[in-house]
């Protein structure tokens, strides 16, 4: 057994939090992971964060500068929770400094960026992660295995999607999320990669597509200190910043197996405080997925008799043993936070044994590769072909 030393940067943030809480937590749930976590540096730029870092982990060393982690001999894992314009960069110091890398989504700014950062990873034989962790909801691996298995035959279609509507009103505040400088490809990075990470886990690599992106609001208050989804009162006198990244996607894709798919994402979909879902057509049958019920597969095979033909609902139980980990019964539920223990709990076993878990930077990279095929459609306005190295 072997210890993983960690350090978490962007830790006050979001998904420092949760990735924090998940490198505390999952020996709860599933004991060792073939190694023990121990978070020993924190790091975030806001100088107010650090007190309360240290009490969520006594005996953390709490850094501004996430320089000072990803050199710092004692760190093993370098865990990057910062806005999306500071992942290659860290990555890449991070690499090069030796350490493992586990990055949240997207993984760069750009697929040759990704590119990079995968073949600095594989030359010096460093395990990586990219913070995909929705297809790690147990439900999906029963989505995966009845596909591998040919149940619903060969794939003709992918309809997926994803809506948030924390920029649905004009006045929600502008934040680092709409700022093409912070995060340069907007929501197709942000909201576009969680769709594209289902196509890759259950459909396979996207080989052309054409996209359109749209800005709904192309300026916003400014409101200093305010996270995703926090919203104040306008008092109509507040300085404006111009939206400079997409609120929104619609496309379509073609994959290297042949099959179709239509996808769209947004921020802006008022009303959908979080909408995924994904259905995926065989020649044979059919699944159905929406994180409405977010343990459940809907699933329709040609093999059913005539009469009896219909969707079937399947829902995950202790008989997939990341579920297991957490419950005893089928549709008690697993949330989000679980998912991300999951994602954690696979991140230190991978690290602790030396085994790369998908999805690695390699699968990072095909995901920037869809990313960049957005944005280059979107500007040209025709379809775009996706290298298939
Ligand atoms: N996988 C998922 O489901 C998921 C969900 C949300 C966010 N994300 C990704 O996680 C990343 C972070 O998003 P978030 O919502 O946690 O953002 P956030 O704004 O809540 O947190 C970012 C943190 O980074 C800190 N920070 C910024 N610049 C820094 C620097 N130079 N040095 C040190 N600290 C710095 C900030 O102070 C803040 O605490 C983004 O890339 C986002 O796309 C992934």
């Amino acid at each position: 057994m072997k210890d993983v030393n960690v350090a978490v940067i962007g830790a006050s943030g979001w998904m420092g939090k949760v990735h924090t809480m998940a490198f505390l937590t999952f020996p709860h749930f599933f004991g060792d992971a073939g190694g023990v976590a121990r978070v020993v540096a924190l790091v975030d730029r806001n100088p107010q964060a650090a007190e309360g870092l240290l009490r969520k982990v006594p005996g953390a060393q709490v850094f501004q500068d996430w320089r000072q982690a990803v050199n710092h001999p004692e760190v093993d894992l370098v865990d990057i929770c910062l806005p999306d314009d500071l992942h290659y960069e860290v990555a890449k110091a991070a690499l090069l400094a030796g350490k493992h890398v586990f990055c949240e989504k997207p993984l760069a700014n750009t697929a040759a960026e990704a590119r990079e950062l995968a073949d600095i990873a594989r030359e010096k034989r460093l395990i990586t992660r990219v913070g995909h962790a929705f297809p790690r909801n147990p439900i999906h691996d029963r989505a995966k295995e009845i596909i591998d298995a040919g149940e619903i035959g060969e794939i003709k279609m992918f309809k997926g999607c994803q809506h948030i509507d924390v920029f649905g009103d004009p006045a929600a505040p502008f934040m680092w999320r709409a700022d093409g400088t912070l995060a340069p490809t907007g929501i197709v990075g942000d909201t576009g990669t969680h769709v594209f990470s289902f196509m890759e886990f259950l459909v396979g690599r996207v080989s052309s597509l054409v996209a359109d992106n749209f800005v709904a609001t192309p300026r916003r208050p400014i409101f200093a200190g305010l996270g995703i989804g926090e919203g104040a009162e306008l008092t109509g006198d507040e300085a404006m910043a111009e939206v400079t990244n997409p609120d929104g996607t619609n496309l379509l894709c073609r994959f290297e197996n042949g099959a179709r798919g239509i996808v769209d994402f947004s921020r802006v979909a008022t009303g959908r405080k979080f909408r995924q879902t994904y259905e995926v057509y065989g020649t044979k049958g059919s699944i159905a997925y929406d994180w409405d019920e977010v343990n459940r597969l809907r699933f329709y095979t040609n093999d059913d008799r005539a009469g009896r033909r219909g969707f079937r609902e399947i829902d995950v139980g202790p008989e997939n043993p990341n579920y297991r980990a957490f419950l005893p019964l089928p549709n008690f539920s697993l949330g989000y936070n679980e998912m991300k223990i999951i994602e954690i709990a696979e991140v230190v076993r991978s690290v602790a044994t030396n085994t790369p878990m998908w999805p690695t930077f390699e699968t990072g990279h095909h995901i920037c590769q869809i990313v960049d095929a957005c944005m280059e459609s979107s500007r040209l306005g025709r379809w775009v072909d996706i290298p298939s190295v």
